[in-house]
């Protein structure tokens, strides 16, 4: 079918005074709740916590973002009994009345977009415009799903003379949403309202870096009318209190977004039949990715080169769909690399809230320490072509450049998740066709090009999930580039897309002979 209908937000123009103003004014009002506490919200109740974990700005990781209350495995336990709980009431809750809760709570988003950006920029270090967009994607899951759910809830008849056949949906039961840190407001939101507006009574634990936004979706929710112990916020250990969600009998489904490692062992977990249950799980998991960019001998450089580097660098290559691989036919290879370079040292690497930063930090100490020794390992692969300064306070890695790789090299086969690009020469297309596919993953990739063969040939052979000719290969849009991969990098259908919710119900078949 087509779908050219759906009203996607609008992000910000900050090219309009009033929108600066808006913004600046949101920095004013977020400043002074800096290092307030944020409690798990179990069966309606804020509840105390024996452990807290600060959540800090990575620009400037002196400055407490919030303290953020873990919940233990018995809180784990009575969230999972509440959500049980409220389970019967929800499922029977018309789905008019639960789409009009997540088109609530996508107006609620849209009034306090100006300081939900402000949170994501404060703590997790996304520059202003990509943490705006990133909120334009929350509203548009929530108002996309209800959309969807509402058309699903029609069912399908298939009636002949003599007997009536109703193919209707219910809900799984208890979900387990488990969030990343790197896309805090869509990812999370996504998910969560996804489980929502199906039915099922839903418990969101975000990462540990990013709790404090999902404190603010979790009250988001609940002014927008979301019923107790159906939405609980559950921040806490994902080796402990995660872990022990995953396991549990009582839980239905479980909505993962995050890295290989943790998608494969919740995978495994959650294929064990524990005892007293009487289902098995559903895990839609969403992983990580090695996304590459072919840049053919026709391509225009100029637009290869500002993709290549929006895609690379853009959130410091912290987002599953950025461009890690740039695969360069020999004819432009010299010139493009030359660009590449220049276009890269131009950019500005700052604090992720001053409106000029264009590259931010990366999340925390660990990822820094990761990605430098990424880096270290490049240097002894291949050639370093540029290392970007960065500033020293804060978890900064400048924006790196390695060309002349071997395509079997790490930096080439492990997720980096950080700001560094390899860049692979090759002989031909059907050699930078071959080059693309050879990694684990299949989540975005893109091609420059002008050749229409090669268009045509990338189309059908480039084993990507979402493939992006002549442009960059982020910033999928809700119901416009539905998102999601496969390979390694995981096993769910496409987010945004129709086919989404369908994950989470259950379909089932009436007939009655009249
Ligand atoms: P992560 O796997 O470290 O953590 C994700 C979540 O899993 C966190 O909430 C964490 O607490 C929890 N967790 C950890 N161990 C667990 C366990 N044993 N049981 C249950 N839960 C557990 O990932 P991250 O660092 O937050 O995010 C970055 C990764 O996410 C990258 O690999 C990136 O490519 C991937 N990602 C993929 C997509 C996609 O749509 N495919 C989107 C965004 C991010
Ligand atoms: N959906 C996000 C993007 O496309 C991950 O960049």
């Amino acid at each position: 079918g087509t779908n050219g209908a759906f009203p996607n937000a609008a992000d910000t123009d900050y090219a309009e005074i009033e929108a600066r103003a808006r913004s600046q004014q949101a920095y004013a009002t977020v400043r002074p709740q800096l290092g307030k506490t944020y409690l798990p919200l179990i069966n309606g109740e804020y509840v105390n916590t024996a452990e807290t974990v600060d959540s800090v700005n990575p620009s400037n990781p002196s400055e407490i973002i919030g303290k953020v209350g873990l919940i233990s495995i018995e809180q784990a336990e009575q969230a999972i009994q509440a959500a049980k709980a409220a389970f019967p009431g929800w499922r029977k809750t018309p789905v008019r009345q639960r789409a009009g809760v997540l088109r609530k709570a996508a107006d609620l988003m849209e009034l306090r977009r100006a300081e939900l950006s402000a949170w994501v920029v404060l703590e997790v270090g996304k520059a202003v415009r990509e943490a705006d967009g990133e909120v334009s994607e929350a509203i548009d899951f929530c108002r996309y799903y209800a959309d969807e759910m509402e058309r699903l809830d029609e069912g399908y008849k298939y009636d002949i003379a003599g007997e009536t056949n109703r193919y209707i949906y219910q809900p799984r039961g208890v979900t387990v949403v488990i969030s990343p840190w790197n896309f805090p407001i869509a990812i999370a939101t996504g998910m969560a309202v996804a489980a929502l507006v199906t039915g099922n009574c839903t418990l969101l634990k975000p990462a540990e870096t990013s709790s404090v936004i999902a404190a603010k979706i979790t009250e988001i929710l609940v002014e927008a009318g979301i019923p107790k112990g159906v939405f609980q916020y559950v921040p806490g250990r994902g080796s402990q209190a995660g872990a022990y969600m995953v396991k549990h009998p009582d839980v239905h489904l479980i909505a993962f977004t995050g890295s290989q490692e943790v998608g494969c062992r919740i995978y495994a977990d959650a294929a064990i039949l524990q005892p007293g249950q009487k289902h098995l799980k559903r895990v839609i998991a969403e992983m990580g990715g090695k996304n590459g960019i072919i840049v053919d001998e026709s391509a225009d450089l100029d637009q290869a080169v500002a993709g290549v580097v929006y895609s690379a660098f853009g959130y410091s290559g912290q987002k599953c769909s950025a461009c890690s691989r740039v695969i360069v036919l020999e004819p432009v290879y010299e010139a493009f690399v030359a660009r590449l370079v220049e276009a890269t040292r131009s950019l500005n690497v700052g604090e992720a809230h001053l409106p000029s930063t264009q590259v931010g930090p990366v999340i925390d100490a660990t990822a820094q320490a990761r990605i430098r020794d990424y880096i270290e390992k490049g240097r002894a692969e291949a050639k370093l072509a540029l290392e970007m300064p960065s500033p020293d306070n804060g978890y900064f890695v400048g924006p790196t450049i390695f060309t002349e790789v071997p395509p079997e090299a790490t930096i080439v086969q492990e997720e980096i998740f950080g700001p560094v690009v390899a860049v692979m020469r090759v002989k031909n297309f059907q050699e930078a066709i071959a080059v693309a596919n050879n990694t684990n993953f299949a989540l975005t990739g893109g091609l420059y090009s002008r050749t229409p063969s090669h268009i045509e040939q990338a189309q059908a052979e480039f084993e990507v999930g979402n493939l992006y000719i002549n442009r960059g290969i982020t910033g999928a849009i809700v119901s416009r580039q539905p998102f999601g991969g496969f390979k390694l990098s995981g096993v769910g259908s496409k987010a945004g897309g129709p086919d989404y919710l369908l994950q989470f119900l259950e379909p089932r078949v009436i007939t009655e002979n009249i």
